[in-house]
């Protein structure tokens, strides 16, 4: 018999910033070490190696990276004293577009790699470990990561992010993503629709597909013919145990017909849609270089809701973008009060570095930016608790994940992306029930279970939920 060789078990500890790429990503850097013998460590001080998944979208994002690396050379310092090592590394969206400014501010970071070279990764520990001095990846490399991950993932849960597209050719005034990301890509069908055979085979119920373009994905069907979003979707319903199918984030240019279809015709598919759209003026929208306007935004809405009365819908806003004045923020206002979101996230406009809108003029005052940030998010949060309030008396199929804060309670997810707390048994964590929603909360509902004779606990989630009462 052959004597296994013996991998030293050592510790790794991830912090995470930014959007749901990084979340996958940060998995994905999990999976690719795992072989190494790195297992998670809770907690920094107990760390062989340490990762910063860092996000740069805004000012606030790439600082906070700074903080940290501050707090954790003190970490690292402990451990050299005691003779142990700790390998420090930078990854994500800050590495990428900073990565030679982090190793001049903070000379004991070990490694430094963008998003793309994360399957390099046991690489790059290899030649630290043997060498001094920083390693540091940030090309963007001819090979794909995707085909160097592992296909072996660690068990996600009953929910689970999957990455199917990358990067962004939009070039937005204001972002940064198309320069850390680099250039739009999708991945294979065959590869995303393996993916999700073996999440699911692990147990996973829901899949939100992610890519800063998602909607832009295109591929080939299995004779070579061309390919939308939508086919991508409705291959994934197929798939035996897979109930819930989310998807973010949209563009919506990349909003077409099909798509719109789809939310329609696959019961998998949740009425729930992420659209951002920044601004509700034709001026600024033209000024951020979003290449859409505010009637080609509400069509798109009109038809979805036509398509799926119940759809909820969320967004991202900017304020305060160069050259906004305040007939252009009234205007986001009543765009907001026609389209009625469900939840929707707003942000004050952060100059990027090396982005058009940072060197544009009529740059917004801070004080009046922080102004129109409140009297958006006043109005926002009054659309959420209505759309909140519209759901009591509802029936309402909720996947159960976990227990709730309280003895005897289990917790899951509502179409609608709402936190649902019942009183109920842990057993029926990871199967669909129907709820008769009782309360609503600012950030959750409360109901009570129905009976679950002559239903399948899995598969059981009706195409439409009419009842819900318009907003
Ligand atoms: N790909 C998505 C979103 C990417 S970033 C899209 O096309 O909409 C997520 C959100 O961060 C953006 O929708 C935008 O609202 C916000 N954001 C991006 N750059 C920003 C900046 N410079 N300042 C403030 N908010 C920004
Ligand atoms: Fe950024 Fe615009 Fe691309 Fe979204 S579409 S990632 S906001 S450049
Ligand atoms: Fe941030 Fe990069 Fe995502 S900048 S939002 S982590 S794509």
């Amino acid at each position: 018999m052959a004597t296994p060789i013996a991998v030293s078990k050592r510790r790794l500890h991830m912090i995470t910033w930014g959007c749901q790429m990084n979340v996958y990503d940060s998995g994905r850097m999990a999976d690719v070490l795992a072989p190494l013998g790195y297992a998670p460590a809770e907690a920094p001080e107990d760390a062989d190696m340490v990762i910063l998944n860092t996000c740069h979208i805004r000012d606030r994002a790439a600082e906070k990276v700074f903080s940290e690396l501050g707090r954790l050379r003190v970490l690292k310092q402990a451990r050299e004293a005691a003779g142990q090592r700790m390998i420090l590394a930078v990854a994500g969206c800050v590495a990428q577009a900073e990565g030679a400014e982090i190793l001049a501010r903070a000379p004991y970071v070990d490694i430094v790699l963008g998003p793309q070279t994360y399957h390099r990764l046991p690489e790059m520990v290899a030649r630290v470990s043997r060498a001094a001095g920083a390693v540091i990846e940030t090309e963007f490399p001819a090979e794909d990561k995707f085909d160097f991950l592992p296909d072996a993932a660690a068990p996600q849960g009953l929910t689970a992010f999957l990455t199917i597209q990358e990067g962004c050719d939009k070039f937005c005034s204001f972002c940064v993503v198309p320069y850390t990301r680099g250039a739009e890509m999708s991945r294979p069908a065959a590869a995303v629709l393996a993916e999700a055979r073996r999440m699911v085979a692990q147990g996973v119920r829901e899949i939100t597909l992610l890519g800063q373009n998602v909607n832009a994905w295109h591929g080939a069907d299995a004779k070579g013919e061309p390919a939308n979003f939508a086919a991508l979707l409705a291959w994934l319903a197929e798939i035996p145990g897979l109930v819930r199918l989310r998807y973010t984030t949209s563009h919506p240019r990349d909003m077409d017909d099909a798509l719109i279809a789809a939310h329609a015709d696959i019961p998998a598919v949740m009425p729930f849609l992420h659209l951002p759209v920044q601004s509700g003026s034709d001026r600024m929208l033209a000024a951020m270089n979003r290449r859409h306007t505010v009637a080609h935004y509400l069509d798109i809405i009109d038809r979805l809701r036509a398509a799926r009365p119940d759809i909820a819908l969320s967004s991202d806003f900017i304020v305060g973008h160069p050259g906004e004045t305040e007939a252009d923020f009234e205007a986001t206002l009543d765009l907001v009060r026609s389209v009625r979101f469900a939840q929707a996230f707003s942000f004050k406009y952060s100059a990027r570095p090396g982005t058009p809108a940072a060197a544009a003029p009529g740059h917004v005052a801070p004080e009046v930016a922080d102004r129109r940030l409140q009297t958006l998010q006043a109005l926002l949060r009054e659309q959420q608790a209505a759309f909140n309030d519209s759901c009591v008396g509802l029936r309402v199929p909720v996947l159960f994940a976990m227990p709730g804060r309280h003895p005897g309670q289990i917790m899951g997810k509502s179409p609608w992306m709402q936190p649902v707390h019942v009183l109920g048994d842990a057993s029926m964590i990871g199967s669909v029930r129907q709820v008769t929603i009782a309360a609503a909360h600012t950030n959750s509902l409360a109901g009570t279970l129905e009976p679950a004779e002559g239903r399948d606990p899995v598969t059981d989630t009706p195409a439409h939920y009419e009842e819900r009462a318009p907003v």
